[in-house]
């Protein structure tokens, strides 16, 4: 039996503004193995983006436990989160966030960078990076000399270039024509392959959906199997 990298059993979330509470999550148990690939699929509004930042440490749950490689998320300090999420977990969202004054290679460089490794090294792995993900030629460009479709490919590389166990991706191929989303997604699979890395991808695009082993659909604040009450 597999160990899981990351698992969340019981997490509830609610926001409470004073005038009313909405309970976002109402109990999510969740555990993938390394090499997973999984789908969340969910009507807008129904936590799809809460219960990931809850997956990353960068949202705490109200009750139950994230473990991230065995380690536990919801509890730790701020601090040692902050050292989790580096070390273990990449993310990519619907919009790059690149740094626009940094060239691709810097941005791929930055999470090895920010990880103390030694400018020489986060250099040569970024350069790596982007050579295998077909961007050997745009080195030196910009985030706005890039392409929709490259951008996006920079940040998915960006993501997974400290090699994380689990990769988190919040409607990656979002903002992206068909033809585009398909090679972002093909690109991201490779990678997260490759590496053994877990994929939770949040995504409405059905086709994107389907290439993932597991979907699971969030309604009414838990994770239930996809399709079960059409409406
Ligand atoms: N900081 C917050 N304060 C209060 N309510 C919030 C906050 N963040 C999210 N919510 C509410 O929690 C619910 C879930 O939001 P969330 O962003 O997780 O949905 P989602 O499934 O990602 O939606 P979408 O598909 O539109 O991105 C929504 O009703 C939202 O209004
Ligand atoms: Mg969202």
């Amino acid at each position: 039996m597999s160990e899981a990298v990351i698992e969340c059993r019981g997490v509830t979330r609610r926001y409470d503004d004073g005038a009313s509470v909405v309970e976002v999550l109402r109990g999510v148990d969740l555990a993938l193995a390394a090499g997973e690939t999984l789908a969340i699929t969910g009507a807008s509004g129904s936590g799809k983006s809460t219960l990931l930042h809850v997956l990353g440490g960068l949202d705490t749950p109200d009750s139950g436990s994230v473990l991230l490689c065995g380690r536990d998320l919801a509890h730790a300090s701020e601090r040692e989160r902050a050292r989790l999420r580096n070390t273990w977990l990449g993310f990519v969202y619907q919009f790059h966030h690149l740094l626009p004054e940094f060239s691709a290679l810097e941005n791929v460089a930055m999470p090895l960078l920010i990880a103390r490794r030694a400018a020489a090294d986060a250099a040569r792995e970024a350069r790596a990076m982007l050579e295998r993900i077909g961007l050997a030629a745009r080195l030196e460009h910009r985030p706005a000399e890039l392409s929709g479709g490259e951008r996006q490919r920079v940040a998915i590389a960006r993501a997974l270039v400290t090699r994380p166990r689990v990769l988190l991706a919040d409607e990656p191929t979002g903002n992206l024509d068909a033809r585009n989303a398909t090679a972002a997604c093909d690109l991201l699979l490779e990678l997260c392959a490759a590496q053994q890395a877990a994929v939770v991808v949040v995504t409405h695009d059905e086709r994107i959906a389907a290439r993932m082993q597991r979907r699971l659909r969030l309604e009414d604040g838990r994770l239930g199997p996809l399709g079960a009450t059409p409406t």
